[in-house]
């Protein structure tokens, strides 16, 4: 048994969940739920990020106190990872006390190593959108977003002493090729690192924004959000001694999307040469969710699917099996109502829905509703178990890739062929020949075991539902894994089964 540590990215509560939350907390839930399944010790983590200039502006502009407005959106988010059935073992915010310590504890330690200073910095400086901006974000010497141009502004602030650790980073790289993943992004980080990374602003003046963990030395200042943010990892597990810290740190997989990869890798890798702690263990890098005009879903484009309503539109479990099945974790792709319902009626219905609604039908009609037992397995079978033995391997293999879409096909292919073989064995021919009893018995019972295989390996991706066929055949809910043929269902009566898919067709999409 080994110990798996997996991470969303802490998310900022300035607003509701969107779909891309959705997507990458859904992963990082997948993936828990196999290592789960297959007897791995998963500490999963998810949460809050809460400090910082986007959030009090956001507080502001809703009117609301500070605090108050991040628990409340805060609790957005924890009821939305429920619906979703996204289960992490703890949700840590950055407003409680317990990470606020391991930040000021990290922060007097890299100071007191000289690993933070204080500079003057001066820059161009948004007053609309209140931050520092780069000569390359300007379109006619303005940012687009803003009426006026930036003033040259200075401000003293606290740096983080990142470029001295380039090398360091660049050789873990070069010594850990699997960091990354996908590769294309690796590239990228060792592309950038080749150049000076220059140290990183860490601190923020109180006098501009007061939302943040104040600087332990020195109170005019505060601390920089993804300084802070990052440091959410390991605060969790009880660092620098806590049981959990030393258990699951540093096997931790981080989900995050392709957005944020500049900070996982520059910041934290330096963050934790300079702690002195071991770097994670990988990175999982996802590509962005677009729109059905191909856009980057965004509110602001209206061009987004709202993850709630789509799960209590199409349910939970069909929304989660779109998510990891139709955008391959790592490339960009489109998602709509329209490919969700593909994907429902297509794989879910007519696939899966179907071949379980049919084999049920002919085990009520045929056998008075029981799984009967097997006798003599012929070619056909042994093909369905020779592949089934070896599924649960290569499924776990694929996911531990992050490469669910693969994996969920895997199974898929596995389903469809078992709708071949009723197409070629055809029960309902041989339940009218009595001489072919015991072949139909084998037919059957085989069907039972390969919809419980199915079941198994597609619980992590759809919980719900799985558990609901489980109970159609028979048995226990609750996901098994690796079960060898012929020990999954037993032979015996089945419940009452109703469809697990109905389908749905929506005017105008
Ligand atoms: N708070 C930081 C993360 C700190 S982690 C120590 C943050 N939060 S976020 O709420 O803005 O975004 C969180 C994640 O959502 C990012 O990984 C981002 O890539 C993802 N997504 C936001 N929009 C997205 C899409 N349209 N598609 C897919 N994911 C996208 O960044």
């Amino acid at each position: 048994m080994s110990c798996r540590y997996i991470t969303t990215p802490i998310y900022y509560v300035n607003d509701r969940p969107h779909l891309g939350h959705a997507y990458a907390s859904i992963h990082a839930d997948v993936m828990a739920r196999y290592f789960r399944a297959a007897g791995d010790e998963v500490f999963f983590l998810t949460g809050a990020d809460e400090h910082g200039e986007k959030i009090a502006k956001a507080a502001q502009a809703s009117g609301e106190e500070l605090q108050h407005f991040v628990d409340r959106n805060a609790h957005l988010f924890q009821d939305a990872w429920l619906r979703l059935d996204v289960t992490p073992n703890h949700f840590v915010r950055t407003t409680d006390a317990a990470h606020q310590q391991v930040v000021s504890a990290i922060l007097a330690q890299l100071y007191a190593a000289d690993d933070i200073y204080l500079a003057d910095y001066e820059g161009l400086y948004s007053i609309g959108q209140e931050r520092f901006v780069t000569d390359k974000e300007l379109v006619d010497g303005k940012l687009p977003e803003d009426r006026d141009p930036p003033v040259v502004r200075r401000e003293a602030n606290y740096f983080f002493r990142m470029e001295k650790y380039r090398e360091t980073i660049r050789t873990h790289l070069y010594t850990h090729p699997d960091l990354i993943q996908p590769a294309r992004y690796r590239n990228e980080i060792l592309q950038l690192l080749e150049e000076p990374i220059g140290n990183l602003s860490i601190s923020r003046p109180r006098s501009r924004l007061s939302w943040g963990i104040p600087i332990p030395w020195d109170e005019a200042h505060v601390t920089y959000v993804w300084f802070d943010a990052l440091l959410s990892y390991i605060s969790p597990l009880g660092y620098p001694d806590g049981e959990a810290y030393r258990r699951f740190w540093p096997a931790a997989r981080h989900v995050i999307g392709k957005d944020i990869l500049r900070t996982h890798t520059l910041f934290w890798l330096s963050m934790a040469a300079a702690i002195g702690i071991q770097p994670y263990q990988r990175l999982h890098v996802s590509g962005h969710l677009l729109g059905a005009d191909g856009r980057k879903m965004s509110k602001s484009l209206g061009n987004g699917v709202d993850p709630l309503e789509a799960a209590e539109r199409y349910g939970t479990d069909v929304l989660r099996y779109t998510l990891v099945r139709e955008v391959s974790f790592g490339l960009d792709g489109i998602i709509s109502n329209a490919v969700i319902e593909q994907r429902l009626n297509r794989d879910l219905a007519d696939d899966l829905g179907n071949l379980a609604a049919r084999s049920l039908a002919m085990m009520h009609k045929y056998r008075a509703g029981a799984i009967p037992a097997p006798h003599d397995y012929q070619a056909a079978e042994q093909a369905l178990i020779a592949l089934a033995d070896t599924l649960p391997a290569r499924v776990l293999e694929l996911v531990d890739e992050m490469k669910v879409a693969q994996a969920v096909e895997r199974v898929m292919e596995f389903v469809r062929q078992l709708n071949q073989y009723v197409a070629q064995t055809e029960p309902w021919a041989l339940a009218k020949l009595p001489q072919q009893a015991h072949r139909l018995d084998t037919v059957l019972y085989t069907l039972a075991e390969g919809l419980r295989i199915a079941a198994d390996l597609l619980a992590p991706v759809m919980p719900g539902k799985m558990a609901q066929l489980k109970r159609q055949l028979g048995g226990a809910a609750g996901p098994s894994w690796n079960v060898a043929w012929g020990h999954g269902v037993v032979p015996g009566q089945l419940t009452h089964s109703e469809l697990l898919f109905p389908k749905q067709v929506s005017e105008g999409l």
